[in-house]
């Protein structure tokens, strides 16, 4: 088994960089990795030479009422678990490693796609998420990046900023991992309380039975939308949109094309869930 390198400044991980031959599959987290993260760095082991995850809890994606400074931080186990998949190495920089200018140059993201959905109910969130991954992108020079459909709003802004901006790292959309009892895989499940997290089911259940009436026929997205809503009584839909790629909202379903996205606040905790037809 091959020894996990751990690097916490800009500096090792070029030297590191510029020695390495073959392709770079890299894997960008904030860490408390669980399988839905293992599966992407399996991707990336499968399709390239070396793999890479970073481990950094990126402060400018979180607003000011959010969970930034309570974010699980689990440093120890995720090394232990990047190293038992055979992971060639992890980033983990402090955070003015990062961010060393006090004045430094931002992004705006697209008006249209960046200021719907989690852009309206987060303000500043994708900024800062595409302000982190472009400087990530750029120091690792990777060949592929793998991201989870299960932040598509996030995976289509990425893939539209490295398109954008000629970005020479290809994105790799990788499916929605889920526990068994259905409930989409993220960090953030482990606020939820015994009772929050039996009450969260109705998410991925209500995607669930969205797909079965799409397999059935139907395409009615206004029809969908009022019955499936009525499903989610257990939890606080902030939304829930059949949009194309593009988060155009849509009147019906065209196959291959629709993105459905759902979003709730379960007690405290907002879980994020979608669908791709
Ligand atoms: O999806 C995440 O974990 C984060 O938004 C990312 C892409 C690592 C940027 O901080």
């Amino acid at each position: 088994m091959k020894r996990l390198k751990i690097f916490q400044s800009k500096q090792e991980l070029r030297e590191w960089r510029e020695n390495l031959g073959g392709s770079l599959g890299f894997v960008p987290t904030m860490g408390a990795l669980h399988a839905g993260h293992l599966s992407l760095a399996q991707k990336s082991l499968e399709q390239n030479t070396h793999t890479l995850f970073s481990i950094f809890v990126n402060p400018t994606q979180f607003g000011a009422n959010e969970d930034f400074d309570k974010y699980p931080k689990t440093l120890d186990k995720d090394i232990q678990l990047a190293q038992s998949i055979g992971v060639d190495a992890i980033f983990a920089p402090n955070i003015s490693e990062m961010y060393e200018d006090s004045d430094p140059i931002t992004l705006n993201p697209p008006k249209l796609m960046g200021s719907v959905y989690e852009g309206s109910h987060r303000e500043g969130h994708f900024a800062g998420v595409l302000q982190i991954v472009l400087k990530l992108l750029m120091l690792t020079q990777a060949k592929y990046a793998y991201f989870g459909r299960k932040d598509a709003q996030q995976l289509l802004l990425i893939q539209k900023m490295v398109k954008d901006f000629f970005i020479p790292t290809q994105i790799i959309p990788c499916p929605i991992v889920r526990d068994i009892d259905g409930l989409a895989l993220s960090s953030r499940n482990i606020y939820l309380t015994q009772k929050e997290r039996q009450d969260a089911l109705q998410i991925p259940q209500t995607l669930q039975w969205i797909q079965e009436s799409f397999l059935q026929g139907e395409r009615d997205t206004h029809k969908l939308r009022t019955l499936a809503l009525e499903r989610l009584d257990k939890v606080k839909v902030d939304y829930l949109a059949f949009c194309d790629h593009s988060l155009q909202e849509l009147p019906s379903i065209l196959p291959s094309q629709t993105l459905v996205l759902l979003t709730a606040k379960v007690g405290n905790t907002r879980l994020l869930d979608n669908l791709w037809l």
